[in-house]
């Protein structure tokens, strides 16, 4: 996994350390991937620590992992340009990670997209980079399991979840939960350590994650039904 092992990697490392962990005889893909979205400004903060906690579990149940930072750059929104209708998959802007994102969503068998609460709703660099890569990019989404992670300091943590999960609502992406929801309050990396209902969450998360990428990548996907594409007058 990229870019663990920095502070708040360690703390979340430290924190299942020496617990019990059975490895899952999984079938189907014998090494999935998941890659973790951090739609935060800050490469190491709240939500990156939430993020390596979720991927510890994921690590220690055999699972790649990967988190993938935005960047501090603006991240366009979507110009509603129609380029990617003549060219799936792709974007036309092509000055900050939304490509990149694309093209590792391929390679992944499930998502998790974490973001601090702004405002009571997802970083609008998450939101932005959500919107197009699942407009340019849906096919290397679909089908696939996928979580929201919500980190604030104290409200607008399940606005922002449900924010989040639309994308994947409507992209036959199966949503993957816990024990409570998604949420770790904080100030700083240390305080979602301290947030102990919060880590366990995240740990709980990751092992359901786990277990459902295993499990999507074993059974075939249904023949899709043919759509209908109707905007309710015609
Ligand atoms: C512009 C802005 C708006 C924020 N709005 C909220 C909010 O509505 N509710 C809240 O609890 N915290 C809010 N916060 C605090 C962050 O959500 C919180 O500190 C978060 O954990 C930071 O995560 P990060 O370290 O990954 O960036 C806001 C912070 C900023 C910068």
């Amino acid at each position: 996994m990229t870019k663990l092992g920095l502070a708040g990697g360690a703390l979340a490392a430290a924190a299942v350390a020496g617990e019990d962990i059975v490895a899952t005889a999984g079938s189907g893909v014998t090494k999935p991937r998941v890659l973790l979205v951090n739609g935060s400004p800050h490469m190491e903060g709240c939500t990156y620590t939430a993020l390596s906690i979720v991927a510890q579990e994921l690590q220690a149940d055999g699972v790649d992992t990967e988190i993938f930072y935005l960047g501090t750059a603006p991240v366009q929104d979507c110009m509603a340009c129609g380029s990617c209708k003549k060219h799936p998959g792709r974007c036309i802007w092509d000055k900050d990670a939304v490509n990149e994102l694309i093209t590792k969503a391929r390679e992944a068998q499930g998502f998790v997209f974490g973001s601090p609460v702004y405002f009571g709703h997802p970083s609008g660099r998450l939101l932005s980079a959500m919107d197009r890569a699942f407009y340019a990019g849906g096919g290397a989404f679909e089908g696939k399991p996928a979580a929201a992670v919500a980190s604030s300091r104290r409200a607008g943590s399940l606005a922002t979840l449900d924010a989040i999960q639309k994308h994947f609502t409507i992209a036959q992406m199966p949503v993957v939960s816990s024990f409570y929801w998604n949420e770790v309050h904080d100030f700083g990396p240390e305080d979602v350590m301290a947030d102990e209902e919060g880590v366990s969450i995240m740990r709980q998360l990751g092992r359901n994650m786990a277990r459902a990428v295993r499990a999507y990548a074993a059974v075939p996907a249904p023949t899709a039904v043919e759509r209908k594409f109707t905007h309710f007058i015609r």
